[in-house]
């Protein structure tokens, strides 16, 4: 393991004592700044952007540029997998994502396979890259999709905003639903576990859309298969075990579940109290989050105001890494991300100063 001169993310994550709550936003990379629009158009796609190990690396360290925040995030997509299938990924501008084949019939399913790592070795090689420009300043967090989440997007052949044939799936066609989730299931896991070989220091698995499911579908299409990927990765790795992250989106029913899943640290949305939050989970797993990315949108005061509001429900107990409750949006003013890092940092410091008698 390499020495981070700052690690508090780290040991957040642990549970462990820190003079400050560590700060980190989804989305920190991306089109709020007028730097990443610059690099991006330059690369000409976003695909260009993310296959691109040198340019990856760029976007990744704008923000880190910018703010003193506590982590880096891997500059890529949680649907490069499903691009590795064969799906035929592209992002046109301002439009979501769009596979050029979708997975919705037996034939299709039946067809999907693991893909070969060989092909998102661009992935792990921006990692490196990555982690030669960061030079251990603060950790970097490597992340995939939930097998269920991607599903989502192999299904519809794109964003949705309830991914119905996906649902009814769920309902009508349970076995080809698990079919995909299962193989979703090794192509994470092995995605993940290459990220870990190529250095990355923590990782973290959206579950995007987890949220839009009945409990016992939920259980069985995407927190089993998160579980598994959980358990590959704490078996075989090359390096020590890091700590990992998971993320279910609308999951704030489903805590005791997250918390037993085996990942270190649950991450909620903004429509949990995350007070009530740290009580009921607190003392298993760190917790993460969860300021409404739109309230990056008002101004410095509110955003200061909001941040305090979380850091003093959050309590003092060590083990809150402070995030937005989802990505931050694009037309977020980045000096407000500024006034949220500076509040977030100044707040919990003075909080920890008085708890410990300093
Ligand atoms: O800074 C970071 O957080 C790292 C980079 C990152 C991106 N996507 C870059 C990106 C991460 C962690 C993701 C994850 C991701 N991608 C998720 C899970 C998290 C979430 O937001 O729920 C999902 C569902 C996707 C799929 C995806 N990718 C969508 C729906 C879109 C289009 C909508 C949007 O917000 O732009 C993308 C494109 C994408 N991924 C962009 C970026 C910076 C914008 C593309 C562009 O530059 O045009």
């Amino acid at each position: 393991m390499s020495v981070l001169r700052n690690d508090t993310l780290l040991r957040a994550l642990r549970r462990e004592p820190t003079p400050y709550t560590p700060i980190w936003l989804m989305r920190q990379a991306g089109r709020y700044l007028p730097e990443y629009n610059t690099t991006r158009s330059r690369a000409g796609s976003f695909m260009a952007l993310a296959t691109t190990p040198s340019l990856a690396a760029e976007v990744t360290l704008q923000p880190l540029a910018r703010y003193p925040l506590d982590a880096a995030i891997l500059f890529s997509d949680i649907l490069t997998i499903p691009d590795a299938m064969g799906l035929g990924l592209s992002f046109a501008e301002g439009e979501g994502p769009r596979f050029a084949r979708t997975t919705a019939d037996e034939t299709s399913i039946r067809a999907l396979a693991v893909p070969d790592m060989a092909k998102l070795r661009y992935v792990f090689d921006a990692v490196i890259e990555i982690q030669r420009a960061l030079a251990h300043a603060v950790p970097l967090i490597g992340f995939a999709g939930s097998p269920f989440t991607l599903a989502c997007y192999m299904i519809e052949g794109g964003g949705s905003t309830d991914f119905a044939t996906v649902r009814r799936m769920a309902y009508a066609r349970p076995d080809l639903l698990q079919h995909i989730v299962d193989v979703n299931t090794e192509a994470v896991a092995a995605y993940l576990g290459e990220q870990i070989t190529a250095g990355v220091d923590a990782v973290m698995i959206f579950d995007t859309w987890g949220g839009l499911l009945a409990t016992d579908q939920w259980r069985r299409f995407s927190l089993a298969p998160m579980r598994s990927v959980l358990e590959q990765l704490s078996g075989a790795t090359a390096r020590a075990r890091v700590p990992a992250i998971i993320f279910t989106k609308g999951g704030g029913a489903w805590l005791d579940d997250l918390a037993q899943s085996g990942a270190d640290c649950v991450g909620v949305d903004w429509t949990v109290d995350i007070g009530a939050a740290r009580h009921q989970i607190g003392g298993r797993v760190a917790v993460q989050g969860n300021l409404d990315p739109v309230a990056l949108l008002t101004d410095p005061e509110t955003i200061a105001n909001a941040a305090h509001a979380i850091i003093r429900a959050a309590g003092s107990s060590p083990g809150h890494v402070f995030n937005l409750g989802h990505g931050i949006v694009p037309l977020t003013p980045p000096e407000n991300v500024a006034a949220l890092v500076g509040a977030v940092h100044g707040h919990s410091n003075a909080l920890s100063r008085q708890t410990s008698g300093v």
